[in-house]
């Protein structure tokens, strides 16, 4: 099953919770949250305070997206704020085996995140304990950027291993997902689609969304 999930990053933070509800009523699956600390990527934005208030707004699946060093700091947190999905960054963590335990001893699914020059191989120890596998198709840190193709490739080759080895992981793709990228993206096996700007930069969301969906 495939899902879309609007990205809160590009939504109008004077009034999240409003936002949250639109994009729920505009056909969304799941709601994702980027966390970022300004030292693992520039840019800082929000915590689990926010996870909370998007808790309290919506009961579609929240997926948070930690962009921050260390991450295992943080997970009992996020989780307590009420994630349902964390992904961590592969680049981030010295020890991703033990986080990815932590993540799922706290009840939640857990990921790992790839920035756009790591390669799929460096998850080969750690993919069967994986829920979900994150492929960034920009550099992370901002909205709003051009799709990278070379993630395709990435999609494409993840798919094969996973069949390969008989999991069931999801793959999900972050970054420059739009109407006119969104097709190509899907075919080369991916299953939930984070979108930011296309969404929330549109004024109709309900219409965007079932486009995306149209197109996938
Ligand atoms: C980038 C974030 C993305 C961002 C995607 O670091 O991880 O989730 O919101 O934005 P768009 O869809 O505008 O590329
Ligand atoms: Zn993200």
């Amino acid at each position: 099953m495939k899902c879309i999930a609007p990205s809160i990053l590009s939504a109008d933070f004077s009034r999240l919770g409003a936002e949250v509800r639109a994009v729920e009523a505009a056909g969304a699956d799941w709601i994702h949250v980027d966390v970022m600390d300004g030292c693992f990527v520039p840019n800082i934005t929000m915590g689990p305070l926010v996870v909370e208030a998007v808790r309290r707004s919506t009961e579609l699946t929240i997926d948070v997206h930690l962009m921050i060093e260390r991450p295992e700091r943080y997970i009992e947190d996020f989780c307590n704020a009420g994630a349902d999905y964390i992904a961590v960054h592969q680049e981030a963590c010295t020890h991703l085996h033990r986080t990815i335990q932590l993540i799922r001893e706290q009840g939640a699914k857990a990921g790992v995140a790839l920035n756009p020059a790591t390669p799929v191989e460096s998850l080969r120890w750690i993919l069967g304990d994986l829920d979900f596998v994150l492929i960034m198709s920009v550099n992370p840190g901002f909205g709003g950027q051009q799709f990278i193709p070379s993630a395709l490739d990435k999609v494409a080759q993840l798919k094969t291993t996973i069949r390969e080895r008989g999991l069931s992981t999801l793959i999900q793709i972050d970054g420059g997902v739009n109407a006119g990228t969104i097709s190509r993206i899907s075919a080369a096996g991916v299953d939930v689609f984070v979108a930011g700007s296309a969404i929330f930069g549109s004024d109709d969301y309900g219409r965007t969304i079932s486009e995306l969906k149209a197109k996938w």
